[in-house]
């Protein structure tokens, strides 16, 4: 496939990294599929691959929802595939680099294929290297897009299998919040919701604010819209999803908008309401003051913080410090007094000291989180912090993620064991992906509890006494 490229439009993280002064344009594109696209799938299959967080995931769902509508049948044989999509994830190399490996591996059977479709998108799409590495380097890539235009896939699709040529259509300026998109959930027993799109917080580490572009929020009306519709079709749990859920409402000019939303979520009678991510700035005691009032928001909070030392705090950009990131948690325990926290934690960052690193175990002591996610920090090209000095080496880095992971596990292990006996409340998502003679779901404290019981119990709210418990999981019957 060879295309002059002139007609492509690239990436630019320059233009990506402005925002405007004025609030984004709300007003709302909708969806519709073109008459010449509509019939494209029939008898066709898609395999879709989804890297990264809860927006990816649910962007995934828009796009399956997109392909059935144009007639595609689901497969989980990438090598079944008419079209193949690597939905991907740019907030650290290392899983870029594995996209990029799996790619790779697909040249020999895109030469036996030579009609099948290979379709790069997601935030990768939205870095300029990247783009620049597939076009010089993996032509067996048909069609790139990136996290702005997913709803232009079954139209970049149609123009791929007209012209026989590579297409390229990445837009590094944030439009209209699209309403109206198709959705082929993963799940049927929990749903995800977007609630806004990008992020204006530009932490120094975070490739995300060029990635996914400026905050928008979408109507509260279109957000109650989807959770109606979830709740109808026999859903128990939503997910609200923005990189910054405290934010929601601000480019609307909602004061306090996330509360509001919430409230309003909590008044559909859902069974169950989750939301993230929260960051710990913003974060608003009228909030916490709505996860008391309403049983249907679980008393679990995923609240990132990074790193316990202010200086690395500081240099990263977030907008706290430790001691207030303490007082917030000893604030929502006072509260919600068996509210279950999990966080975010880098280690590594340029020129965190050993002291530095320290202060990160002293306050993962403080907090005693429930679980957490840690990761060595990943320079992303164009960010701050990548034009930082770094003179720690990788070797160091990665005995403080092995120190800092047993700590967790040890505190996420003494956590766990006060369940023993307990009866919890447990939305039974199906059996076990490790052991098909159990189920395994969530508490309501956002435990991954797995158990035994009778058939059907898919999809249900069960009571399930805990007979077991380790660092990550807990065991139960159903009782
Ligand atoms: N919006 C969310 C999550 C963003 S990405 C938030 O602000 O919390 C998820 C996590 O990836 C981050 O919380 C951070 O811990 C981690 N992360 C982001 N950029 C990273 C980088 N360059 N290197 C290592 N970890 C990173
Ligand atoms: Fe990245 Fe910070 Fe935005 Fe989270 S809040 S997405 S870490 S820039
Ligand atoms: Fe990754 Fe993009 Fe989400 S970079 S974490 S998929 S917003």
């Amino acid at each position: 496939m060879k295309r002059k490229e002139e007609n492509y439009i690239l990436p630019d993280q320059k233009q990506a990294a402005r925002r405007s002064k004025t609030a984004a344009d709300i007003q709302d594109d909708m969806f519709r599929l073109s008459d010449s696209a509509a019939r494209l799938g029939q008898g066709k299959k898609y395999y879709i691959r989804t890297y990264g967080c809860q927006a990816n995931v649910r962007d995934g769902e828009t796009m399956a929802g997109m392909l059935e509508l144009m007639g595609y049948i689901r497969t989980e044989v990438p090598e079944e595939g008419d079209v193949l999509i690597f939905n991907t994830c740019a907030v650290r190399q290392a899983a870029e680099e594995r996209v990029l490996g799996e790619i790779g591996s697909l040249k020999p059977w895109k030469k036996e294929h030579p009609d099948r479709v290979i379709v790069l998108c997601g935030c990768m799409a939205q870095e300029e290297a990247i783009v620049r590495r597939v076009l010089d380097s993996y032509r067996q890539v048909d069609l790139i897009f990136g996290t702005h235009n997913i709803f232009r896939l079954p139209d970049l699709l149609y123009q791929v299998s007209r012209s026989h040529e590579r297409v390229v259509e990445v837009l590094s300026e944030e439009g209209r919040v699209v309403e109206n998109l198709p959705v082929r959930r993963s799940s049927t027993c929990k749903g995800y919701v977007n609630i806004m799109y990008g992020c204006n917080k530009f932490c120094t580490y975070c490739i995300v604010p060029y990635t996914r572009g400026k905050e928008r929020s979408r109507r509260q009306e279109d957000i109650i819209d989807e959770v109606r519709q979830l709740k109808a079709s026999g859903a128990k749990e939503v997910v609200l999803l923005g990189q910054n859920v405290n934010a929601y409402g601000k480019d609307l000019g909602l004061e306090d908008g996330f509360t509001g939303l919430l409230k309003a979520t909590a008044e559909t009678g859902i069974d169950r309401i989750r939301f993230y991510t929260s960051h710990p700035r913003d974060y608003s005691v009228t909030t916490i003051d709505a996860m008391k009032e309403y049983p249907n928001i679980m008393p679990s909070l995923h609240l990132p913080v990074q790193s316990g030392s202010d200086e690395v705090l500081r240099r990263m950009n977030r907008g706290y410090t430790s001691d207030s990131f303490k007082k917030l948690v000893d604030e929502m325990k006072a509260r919600i007094p068996d509210i279950t926290f999990t966080t975010d934690l880098i280690v590594g960052f340029p020129q965190e000291t050993d002291e530095q690193f320290q202060e990160t175990l002293d306050l993962v002591d403080y907090c005693r989180f429930d679980m957490a996610y840690s990761f060595v920090y990943s320079p992303r090209e164009g960010t701050p912090a990548a034009r930082m000095e770094d003179s720690i080496p990788l070797s160091v880095k990665k005995e403080r993620l092995q120190i800092l992971n047993e700590r967790l596990a040890e505190h996420a292990s003494r956590n766990n064991s006060a369940y023993l006996h307990r009866r919890l409340q447990v939305l039974c998502e199906g059996r076990s992906k490790k052991n098909e003679n159990v189920y395994s779901g969530y508490s309501e404290h956002n435990k991954l509890v797995n158990f035994t019981g009778p058939e059907g119990l898919e999809g249900q709210i069960v009571e399930v006494e805990i007979t077991a418990c380790h660092s990550f999981s807990l065991d139960g019957k159903a009782v």
